[in-house]
């Protein structure tokens, strides 16, 4: 039904006529400057951990609505927590116990939602292309943000690992990245391959067993590697992944303790990047799967600081699609 998925998105379906922030479906084709400077605001966000979060009004009367069809604890609750924290009201639809189990479309959920003036939809789907299509139909003072698209695009995943390199590392241009394992089926990795090319990173690998490699016309400009040791070789940063077996048939998915013997990020096996490489998983995580705990939670490890930066991620997206909302005169109303 859906059938414009978000690669066929470019940076100008993403923009309102000022040339400002009004969706965000994909980091596909969004410019070096629109990103760094939703990085910027994001980072205007953090606070010293003991401090009390960032706090405002910007979105007071501002309404946000969070469907997800699909399980999530990061992205739903730093979502909700960033709106919240800049003065929104928010609506999580419990879609399990929504009218869309007794058949009523997406289309007819937006539209229902729209009339209780909701500003913002942030949207996790399965299928690909709904938040697209959702975008293509709301209100012109109505924005979609994707919060995961099938395998194909998590752009605030993006921004927040971006965010999250750029603190420990500064400049881009050096590093040497490596994305590792489940390529095939992650919209984490399609999102960090067009940020981190955006962003201008100096290599860029993919690191997979040829089952869960992406297909050849995909990620054109990174290198491919499939032995774990030569592509962790003297890297910068490591993102690992978690196998997607919700995207993938029974028949495909590896034996665990088969796939952490040739592809987990074991503490012996992280000494063939650089010593100061850090360690990113986007989470969920599968310990002993993907990644050894004493590396998940030792000291190269920046996975609790990925989801610290994700509320500050989404709290800058959400003020920058809702800049530009009008506020209307007494005389407009109905
Ligand atoms: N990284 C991520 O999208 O996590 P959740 O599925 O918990 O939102």
């Amino acid at each position: 039904m859906h059938k414009q998925s978000s690669t066929a998105l470019n940076q100008l379906s993403q923009l309102d006529r000022q040339g400002h922030l009004k969706h965000l479906i994909t980091l596909e084709g969004l410019d070096k400057a629109t990103i760094t400077a939703l990085l910027d605001r994001a980072r205007s966000h953090l606070r010293p951990k003991a401090a009390r979060p960032s706090h405002s009004q910007a979105l007071a009367g501002i309404t946000v609505g969070n469907i997800f069809t699909e399980p999530s604890t990061r992205t739903r609750a730093s979502f909700e927590l960033a709106a919240r924290r800049l003065g929104a009201d928010v609506l999580n639809l419990e879609i399990m116990l929504s009218s869309r189990m007794k058949g009523e479309t997406v289309l007819d959920t937006i539209r229902t939602l729209e009339a209780m003036a909701m500003n913002v939809f942030v949207i996790r789907d399965a299928e690909p292309g709904v938040g697209q299509f959702v975008a293509s139909h709301v209100e012109d003072h109505v924005s979609v943000l994707s919060a995961g698209e099938a395998h194909l695009s998590h752009p605030t995943q993006g921004l927040l690992d971006a965010l999250t390199i750029r603190q420990h590392k500064q400049a881009f241009e050096p590093l040497k990245v490596a994305i590792v394992g489940d390529i095939r089926h992650s919209r984490v990795a399609r999102s960090g391959y067009q940020i981190l090319k955006a962003l201008e990173v100096g290599e860029l690998r993919l690191v997979a067993p040829p089952g869960l490699m992406c297909d050849a016309n995909e990620m054109p400009d990174a290198e491919r590697f499939d032995r774990l040791e030569d592509g962790l070789s003297g890297v910068d940063v490591i993102m690992m992944l978690r196998i997607q077996k919700e995207r993938m048939a029974l028949t495909d998915i590896p034996k665990e303790s088969d796939y952490f013997a040739q592809w987990g990020l074991t503490h012996q096996r992280l000494k063939a990047a650089k010593s100061d490489c850090i360690v990113m998983h986007p989470g969920p995580m599968n310990r002993e799967i993907e990644i050894a705990s004493d590396v998940a939670d030792g000291p190269q490890s920046v996975i609790r600081e990925q989801v610290t930066n994700g509320v500050a991620v989404r709290m800058a997206v959400l003020e920058a699609v809702t800049q530009s909302r009008p506020v209307l005169e007494l005389a407009q109303l109905p």
